[in-house]
């Protein structure tokens, strides 16, 4: 089976080929996104491997006049891919889920380093200031933390925080069994009310866009930590830069952020970045900005790699 495996990153190349090759896949690998411009890559393919570029209509009509079959996105999230029109057309479409550890991991240490105040200690050295003024942290066995979602990611964030000692409470629509070893589920509001710390883990879907805004953010505690390593439009960056000024919230740290997606994997040393929600974050002492780069490590960019070629041979031999 021919895939087109479009946005091909250098550090991806030798994974497709250990993986094309195990699957007895021909690839056609490219570092271009999927746009109209390069939809004919995936002429005579049957399938096309593609990431975080958005997939719009106008795409897949072109795709389908080729006879393609699969659009294989090797990411968890999907809101990316006009997913209903693809499948109204016969198209399949397919997310990965890739190791949670990533993502769960790298949870716990932006929350650590939020709470110990990590960019201003490291920044200060940096300049030689190594006095203590203004950077006491605190513990976290002494903290309530607040998880809303608990999927894999989320769970698996939970299961990691076990150790620390920490009272643990939990939202999801879909509660599971498995979480309420470790944590107590209860109301978002009750969530928002008692949680010290607070760390998302949803998908962005209608209703999640914006839940972070200044009512919610008003019925939290005061200094209030919050965690984003979801999804940007998850928060009102407004509204949290609002509160971050007034002190309401105490300390952020964010791997994604609204209106990220035309800056994130991109080298901006050069020339202006434009986002200025952005800069005003990022010159936030207490607020730890990354590039949306929770997911990447070497297991999770195999799985993504391995389970986006499996489901466009399974998809597109119609299984
Ligand atoms: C996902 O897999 O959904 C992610 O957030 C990581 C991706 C942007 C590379």
């Amino acid at each position: 089976m021919k895939i087109a495996v479009y946005s091909c990153r250098k550090d991806e190349i030798h994974l497709f080929e250990q993986y094309g090759k195990e699957y007895d896949a021909e690839l056609v690998l490219s570092p271009l996104p999927p746009t109209k411009e390069t939809a004919r890559l995936a002429e005579g393919c049957t399938a096309v491997d593609i990431i975080t570029t958005p997939v719009g209509r106008e795409l897949i009509d072109i795709w389908h006049s080729y006879g393609v079959k699969a659009i294989a996105t090797r990411t968890v999230g999907y809101e990316h891919v006009d997913y209903e029109y693809a499948e109204s057309l016969g198209i399949s479409v397919s997310n990965v889920s890739y190791t949670p550890h990533t993502v769960a991991e790298y949870t716990v240490m932006a929350m650590l380093m939020a709470i110990r105040k990590m960019k201003a200690i490291i920044t200060r050295y940096m300049g030689q200031d190594f006095s203590l003024k203004e950077i006491r942290g605190r513990e976290l066995c002494n903290m309530t933390v607040g998880v809303i979602g608990t999927g894999k990611i989320g769970e698996t964030v939970i299961r990691n925080l076990s150790g620390f000692g920490c009272r643990i409470l939990a939202y999801d629509v879909f509660e599971k069994d498995s979480v309420r070893r470790f944590a107590e589920y209860c109301s978002l509001d009750a969530l928002y009310r008692e949680a010290d710390l607070i760390t998302l883990h949803t998908p962005a879907l209608p209703e999640t866009c914006g839940m972070i805004n200044k009512n919610t953010i008003a019925s939290m505690k005061d200094g209030v930590v919050l965690i984003n390593m979801a999804r940007g439009v998850l928060v009102n960056t407004a509204d949290l830069i609002e509160a971050l000024e007034r002190g309401k919230v105490a300390a952020a740290a964010l791997d994604v952020v609204e209106g990220e997606s035309a800056i994130y994997y991109k080298d901006f040393k050069y020339k202006p970045v434009g986002h200025h929600e952005m800069a005003i974050l990022q010159a936030m002492p207490n607020v730890i900005m990354t590039p949306h780069t929770a997911f990447f490590t070497d297991e999770a960019v195999g799985d993504m790699i391995r389970y986006s070629i499996e489901h466009c041979i399974k998809a597109g031999s119609g299984e």
